[in-house]
């Protein structure tokens, strides 16, 4: 038996008033439970809500309806305050702060949790160690790369040693192959770190690589059309995956599923 972390029960979102003629219904109800180190992926096509549900998921932003579960305590409709150290949060933009180096950043961080000391100064270089940029440690964002950047990023996402990771589509800005070399590290990250990770992204073999589970959205306002488990084995998802059998009939069969949501 897995541990559930982290449950979503009926979770809808809506923006506006029908008074106001500015209503918008964007989640109209989604529901999944979610293990400890699980790997969920979440595809969809742009607009339909991916990152309105992250948000909502991330903490910071609100449902309109349904409820949350973490740890199996109702938490209702906002992660509270004082649960947000759980989590970790990447966007596609990166976000970081130009004035500040790679480790400034993740310093910042934690100063906003009011986390200090010799012990999470050492976490700040091993996180910088695990996307590999601890040579960078003193580099400001200007002198990085696109995928750099992404990694410190992710590096700042997990230095406060949070449960659960979530990536909105945190490869979408990159070039092709920067964008497949990072796929191959998030995996790496996930098996060192073991954190439950939440996941946004457009590209079905980036899904196939990475996920336990892959729930597909509608379009808006979305509900969940298929869940998908993607049955390989953690040892044979590596640079070989294109040439595996069953990577090849879950990406047949997601293509297809996802053209037909179009
Ligand atoms: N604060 C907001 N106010 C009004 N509409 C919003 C707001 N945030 C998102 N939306 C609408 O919600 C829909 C889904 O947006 P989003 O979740 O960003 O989609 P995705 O990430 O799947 O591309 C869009 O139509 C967007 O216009
Ligand atoms: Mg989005």
């Amino acid at each position: 038996m897995q541990n559930k972390v982290f449950s979503v029960k009926n979770i809808a979102k809506s923006f506006g008033s029908e008074k106001e003629h500015n209503y918008i219904e964007v989640i109209r109800d989604i529901s999944m439970d979610i293990d400890e180190k699980e790997f969920i992926v979440i595809l969809g096509n742009s607009g339909c809500g991916k990152s309105t549900f992250l948000k909502i998921l991330g903490g910071i932003d609100s449902a309109t309806k349904g409820s949350m579960e973490l740890y199996g305590k109702n938490i209702g409709r906002q992660i509270p305050r004082n649960a947000l150290k759980h989590f970790g949060f990447v966007f596609q933009s990166n976000n970081l702060l130009p004035w500040r180096t790679a480790e400034g950043n993740l310093r910042f961080n934690l100063n906003t949790m009011k986390l200090k000391g010799p012990e999470w100064e050492k976490r700040i270089d091993e996180m910088l160690d695990i996307v590999g940029l601890l040579d960078y440690k003193k580099v400001y964002p200007h002198e990085l790369s696109g995928g750099m950047k992404q990694r410190v990023g992710i590096a700042r996402a997990l230095v406060h040693d949070p449960d659960i990771l979530i990536l909105d589509q945190p490869l979408g800005a990159l070039d092709a192959i920067t964008r497949k070399m990072l796929s191959y590290e998030i995996l790496n990250i996930w098996k060192k770190t073991q954190k439950t990770i939440i996941m946004v992204t457009n590209n079905v073999d980036e899904a196939i690589l990475l996920a336990n589970r892959i729930f597909v959205f509608s379009n808006k306002p979305a509900v969940i059309t298929h869940e998908i488990r993607v049955d390989i084995p953690v040892e044979q998802r590596n640079h070989e995956i294109a040439n595996n059998q069953r990577f090849n009939e879950l990406r047949e069969q997601i293509n297809e599923i996802v053209r037909a949501t179009l």
